[in-house]
């Protein structure tokens, strides 16, 4: 029934066209568990797909004798030369691994260097299974929010000690989608740099932002030794389910990640270092789907602030948004509509805030029509 759910609205999609960028009609995101499932705005999902370059990339390497029967030291050696090019950094900074959430697994052992008192530093509502996995290694402390919301450095850092690990941010956060502008990332580096402590910066959404407060995590890497960068081609490249992450770090840094993560062959695959290095050449695709996705979110904001609602940051590709009822009542009932979004009650404790990704413009509509058929709020 939902496949033809998904047919008829695949018919009825016209293509989007942003000046000569024309995005195609992105497939139905589907669940093989989840069968009733429609819309996938659950993830933070890229819905415009990748790079045609992407396809070029692999379909080149898989043309060459022997591209998949050896091991993928040599296409993720190249993808690292490329990251180095790109951010204008040292080779020898940079790590590949199959995603951020391997790196983000990998801290707490990387970094707890044997010392059973040890903790590490974040901020309520973000990182929920990295917290709960971390905690298995170390204590975890979460410095509370602003009443906006926003990330509080003062809070963070009254939480840091000598027994203090590492402090993790991204950066835009997530879920909450603000920016941490420089002037105040910027003091809060020096303060930690001064005291011995490493500070992880998480820019999955960095490519979305165009703001000139901020700066990405490499950017800052590059002049603090204790910060670790970590970025990944899951969101604004469109490539989550091919698996590529990136620190970039001291040598020292990256070497402990990459022990704690126990690889001694390369661990994301030949295919996907291509696709990763397919999609960093292709700049204009970033761009025009970085434009598109911002003018989607700002859409989608006006919708639901329309609707009624108040929400939180919109900085990158979702939204953090209030709900008047329980966020859980609110998740069913689109669930029921074939619409995934994320509840934060389970994950965060926060039984009236759920994440929601932006979609394509017509999915957008699609879930603000649902929101309004079914009359909640
Ligand atoms: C802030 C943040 N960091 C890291 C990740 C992990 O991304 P991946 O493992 O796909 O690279 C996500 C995914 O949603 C994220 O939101």
């Amino acid at each position: 029934m939902y496949k033809l759910f998904c047919t008829i609205l695949l018919i009825s999609l016209p293509a989007k066209t942003y000046g000569e960028f024309e995005f195609k009609n992105p497939d139905c995101h589907t669940q093989a568990d989840v069968a009733d499932v429609t819309l996938r705005l659950n993830l933070n999902e890229n819905p415009f797909g990748h790079s045609p370059l992407v396809n070029v990339a692999i379909a080149e390497a898989l043309d060459r004798v022997g591209f998949s029967s050896v091991y993928a030291d040599a296409p993720v050696a190249a993808l690292q030369q490329d990251l180095a090019a790109h951010f204008r950094i040292d080779v020898k900074n940079i790590l590949i691994t199959p995603g951020s959430t391997e790196i983000l697994t990998a801290l707490p052992e990387a970094f707890a260097k044997e010392n059973p008192n040890a903790n590490f530093v974040t901020h309520k509502l973000a990182y929920s299974e990295f917290k709960s996995q971390g905690k298995k290694v170390l204590a975890v402390r979460e410095a509370e929010l602003n009443l906006d919301l926003r990330v509080n450095l003062d809070n963070i850092a009254k939480l840091v000690d000598s027994n203090t690990a590492f402090v993790i941010l991204a950066n835009p956060t997530n879920p909450t989608g603000h920016v941490i502008p420089d002037q105040l990332l910027r003091p809060f580096l020096i303060k930690m740099r001064d005291r011995g402590v490493h500070v992880v910066l998480d820019g999955a959404y960095q490519e979305y932002i165009s703001d000139s407060s901020y700066r990405a995590p490499y950017e800052y890497q590059r002049e603090f030794a204790n910060v670790i960068a970590i970025g990944t081609f899951s969101k604004a490249y469109g490539l989550a389910g091919l698996r590529v992450g990136y620190t970039i770090g001291g040598t020292a840094e990256t070497k402990a990640i990459k022990k704690a993560i126990g690889a001694s062959i390369p661990s994301t695959s030949a295919l996907s270092a291509v696709a990763a290095a397919g999609a960093l050449r292709d700049a204009p695709w970033l761009l025009r789907n970085v434009i598109a996705t911002r003018a989607n979110v700002a859409d989608l904001h006006s919708g639901l602030r329309g609707l009624g609602f108040e929400t939180y940051g919109h900085d990158t590709s979702f939204i953090l948004v209030r709900t008047a009822i329980p966020a859980k009542q609110f998740t069913d009932a689109l669930h029921g509509k074939g619409i995934l979004i994320h509840d934060m009650t389970a994950t965060y404790d926060s039984p009236h805030l759920v994440r929601i990704t932006s979609g394509t413009l017509e999915q957008n509509k699609i879930l603000l029509a649902a929101i309004k058929t079914l009359g909640i709020r």
